[in-house]
Parts: structure tokens; C-alpha cells; sequence
């Protein structure tokens, strides 16, 4: 027997584990960066902002090519080298040098002068120019190249749980942010480490990032041509015309020339931009609205400290319940899609309870617990898109172009991600309310709606 067949099924889903845990730890923390990145360097919130803007793009535009070198030399290359780019990336943030703490102190007192600013200026930009470099372009290069290739390997083990095995090539994304962003404010706050400033996070988790993605390359392959689970048969084509005839899978050449990869390419575009906007705004918006509702309540004009603290705390909740539901939802949806053979019932349903959701959540902000309720079906709707695109990519396309075909697709959520992270403040700032932006993300999904529940899936191409 050889070496190959005897590869347990399951140590890919592993590498896949581990693999989007190091993308999880990169991606969906950074919101606890921004202010002691702030205080440290005197940046703005925007300035801070745009380093995450950009490793959106780079690591959704860089999953096209890390599917294609992945379906070419194999997917342990591509993650191998790709993550210790990522990690490399992510450690050197931890050596740029911030500012002189009087001159950031003089430029942020409230009553500073112009050449107070001006000096500011003069030597934190050099710092911000590196954040963008390290951070954005280096760690997102190298995180798209870690992302990608799992999803397009774990299935090919699991011809029989295709949804459930990207499930798991998945479900690091919310751990890893689950995981950091507690471990990232007590290593901050620590006297002995950070002692209040975030660089050294950068160093030790660039260096545990480095540890896991090697182990995670090492674990995967693609098993070998025509290989399947023993006992396991192909389920048998659909009746009707042809049935008898033996089909193949899409070429990437092919897939990109289907209608139906271009729609789910606006579908997924459209999910992601309103997740990410809405995500965003989340506890802003419930801090806005829990206050104006005490100050309603109690007829009064300002809130008292200690009241403050409590709906910073409330709000603080929604977000966390968004990411526990984004993380289970991706592992949870695979079974329910294996097993209904398809994706488009469940997709529709989703994102219908997404539309909802997303008009309801000006008026819940008001109460932390419909607030939290209604971030857990936010998180679930989102966290689903990551296991359901690729699924239906490999059920309208098959297994073979998996890498390039989901590649080019997810290019969709970078895109995304990068004006999403830009247009929920822009519309908030334009029209004075959240309103405008939740509404915005409403349309957004229902758009998706119409394209998910009309598109037929492509003819199967015949060997
Ligand atoms: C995900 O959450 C990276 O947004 C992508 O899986």
C-alpha cells in the first residue's frame, strides 16, 4: 500500500484548522490595535484604519493566485512559504520605532499648538508608511497564500463531507480572533510585556503564527488521482437525459466563462461588503443608542460616568457574540449542506434572515440583549458565506480547479472589505445615523437574495 493511501483523512482538516487560526489571529483582532497604536504614535482612527483596509484587499486579492500555485505545485509550498511571509509580516510591525512620547503628548493635549502638530507629523508618518507595509501588503500577501489552499484540499479527502471539511478549513478564522484579541488586550496591559503599547504582540504572535502555519503546511497534500474513501461510491448522476453519460469536473478556463461564477462572485461581494460594514459599526451604534435612550429615560442631558462605562460594556457584547456565532455557524452549515446535497435552500434562507436582520438593527440597539440577539444572527448569516461559496463552488464546478475557481471567487470579499471599512463611517458621517448604512447593507443582501434564488446551477460537463 502506498504512502498515500495510507495518509489519515483527517490530519488535512487539521492543517486547514490550523492554517485559517493563523489567518483568524492576523485578520479579525485588529480593532484592539487601534487605540494603543493611537496613544503610541498620535496616528488618527483613520490612519489606523486604512493598514486594515489594506491587508483586506491584499489577502483577498492574493487567494487567486495561491489557489492557482496551490492547484499547480501543491498546496504545502504555497502555505509554507505564504506563511512565513504572513509571520514574518506580523513580527516586523513589532520593530518600528514610535515617536518620543513628549512629542506625541504635546501634538494630542487638547490645547495643542500647530507646531506641536507639525512636529508630530514630521516623524510619525515614516512609522505609519512601515504599519501598511508590514502589516497591510507583507502579512496580507502571505496571509491569502495561507488561507486559500486548505479550502481547496480538505474536500478533496472528503468527497462524502465536502461541506463539513470546508467547514473546518474555516472555523479558524473566528477562533483565531476569538482567541486574540483577549490574548492581545492582557499581553497589552501586561506591566511585564507590553506595559500599554500593542508592538509586542506583533513579535510573540508573529512568532507562534510562524510555529503553527509550519505545522499546518506539513499537513497537507492532496491525495492522489482518482482516490477516494474506502466503501465510498460517487453518488450516482440524476436521472433525465444523459444521466448514464459520465461527467467531468469545470476547467478554471471553463468556470470563469460560466454566468453563475460571475453572479456568485456579486453575491459574495454583496454579503461581505454589508457584513464587514455592519460588523464595524456594531458597538458604536449601541453605545449611540443605549445612551440616548438612558438620557430619554431619565430625562437628562449627560450621562453620569459610571452609566457610561456600563453601556461601553453592554455594547462591547454584541461584537463578541458575532464572533462566537461566526465561528460555530462555518462547522455547523457543512453537515446541513452535505446532507440537503446542495446549497441553495440554505443560502437563501440565510441571507433572507440577514435582509432582517440587518433592518431591524437600528431599532434593537437600544437594548443590550436584542442588540446581542440580533449581532448572533448577524455573525451566523456571515460566518456561513465562508463555507457555502466554497461548497457551491465545488458543487457547480467539481473538485479539480477548486484552488483557481474559489481563488478568483473570493477576491469578492477583499474587494469588499476594503470599501467596507471605509463607506460604514462615510455613510454614518453623511446622513448623522446608522440608519443609513444598516439599511445600505439590507439592500445589499437582497440583492444577493435574488441572485441566490434564481441562478441555476451549470450544466454538468460531459467527459
Ligand atoms: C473569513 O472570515 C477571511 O473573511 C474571511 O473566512
Amino acid at each position: 500500500m502506498s504512502e498515500q493511501t495510507t495518509f489519515p483523512r483527517w490530519i488535512p482538516l487539521l492543517g486547514g484548522l490550523l492554517g485559517s487560526t493563523t489567518c483568524g489571529l492576523l485578520l479579525y483582532a485588529f480593532s484592539v490595535f487601534i487605540k494603543p497604536l493611537q496613544a503610541q504614535f498620535g496616528w488618527s482612527v483613520m490612519d489606523v484604519a486604512l493598514a486594515y483596509a489594506i491587508i483586506c484587499l491584499i489577502f483577498g486579492l492574493m487567494t487567486f493566485p495561491a489557489g492557482r500555485l496551490s492547484d499547480k505545485f501543491g498546496p504545502r509550498n504555497v502555505v509554507l512559504i505564504g506563511g512565513i511571509i504572513m509571520a514574518a509580516g506580523f513580527f516586523l510591525v513589532s520593530t518600528i520605532t514610535p515617536p518620543a512620547k513628549e512629542i506625541v503628548a504635546a501634538a494630542l493635549a487638547p490645547n495643542a499648538d500647530a507646531a506641536a502638530k507639525a512636529a508630530l507629523q514630521a516623524v510619525n508618518q515614516k512609522p505609519l508608511w512601515l504599519l501598511y507595509l508590514f502589516y497591510g501588503v507583507i502579512a496580507g500577501f502571505g496571509g491569502g497564500c495561507v488561507y486559500l489552499p486548505p479550502i481547496a484540499t480538505a474536500p478533496k479527502w472528503w468527497p462524502d463531507r465536502r461541506a463539513l471539511a470546508t467547514g473546518f478549513t474555516v472555523v479558524g478564522l473566528g477562533l483565531g480572533s476569538f482567541i486574540m484579541a483577549p490574548l492581545a488586550v492582557s499581553m497589552i496591559n501586561s506591566p511585564d510585556i507590553g506595559n500599554g503599547s500593542a508592538l509586542p504582540v506583533f513579535k510573540y504572535v508573529g512568532i507562534a503564527m510562524f510555529i503553527l502555519v509550519v505545522i499546518a503546511a506539513f499537513c497537507l497534500k492532496v491525495p492522489p488521482a482518482g482516490w477516494k474513501p474506502a466503501g465510498w461510491n460517487p453518488p450516482a448522476p440524476a436521472g433525465g437525459a444523459g444521466a448514464a453519460k459520465a461527467t467531468r469536473d469545470y476547467t478554471y478556463e471553463e468556470t470563469k466563462k460560466t454566468p453563475q461564477f460571475w453572479l456568485l462572485w456579486v453575491a459574495y461581494f454583496c454579503g461581505s461588503f454589508a457584513g464587514l460594514m455592519v460588523i464595524g459599526l456594531l458597538a458604536a451604534h449601541g453605545i449611540d443608542a443605549m445612551t440616548a435612550a438612558y438620557k430619554t429615560l431619565n430625562s437628562v442631558t449627560t450621562v453620569p460616568a459610571d452609566e457610561v462605562k456600563k453601556i461601553a460594556m453592554a455594547a462591547a457584547g454584541a461584537p463578541s457574540v458575532l464572533a462566537i456565532f461566526n465561528a460555530l455557524v462555518r462547522v455547523l452549515i457543512g453537515p446541513i449542506a452535505d446532507k440537503l446535497g446542495g446549497t441553495k435552500v440554505i443560502f437563501v434562507t440565510l441571507f433572507t434572515l440577514q435582509v432582517a436582520a440587518m433592518l431591524v438593527l437600528f431599532p434593537v440597539g437600544k437594548s443590550a440583549v436584542l442588540l446581542a440577539v440580533c449581532a448572533a444572527l448577524i455573525g451566523w448569516n456571515y460566518g456561513a458565506m465562508f463555507t457555502l461559496f466554497p461548497a457551491t463552488t465545488l458543487q457547480y464546478f467539481g473538485a479539480s480547479a477548486q484552488g483557481s475557481n474559489y481563488g478568483l471567487l473570493f477576491t469578492a470579499w477583499g474587494v469588499a472589505g476594503f470599501a467596507g471599512v471605509f463607506s460604514g463611517g462615510y455613510l454614518r458621517g453623511l446622513t448623522g445615523s446608522y440608519l443609513t448604512p444598516f439599511v445600505v447593507s439590507a439592500v445589499l443582501v437582497a440583492v444577493a437574495v435574488i441572485i441566490l434564488a434564481t441562478m441555476k446551477a451549470p450544466e454538468k460537463k460531459h467527459a
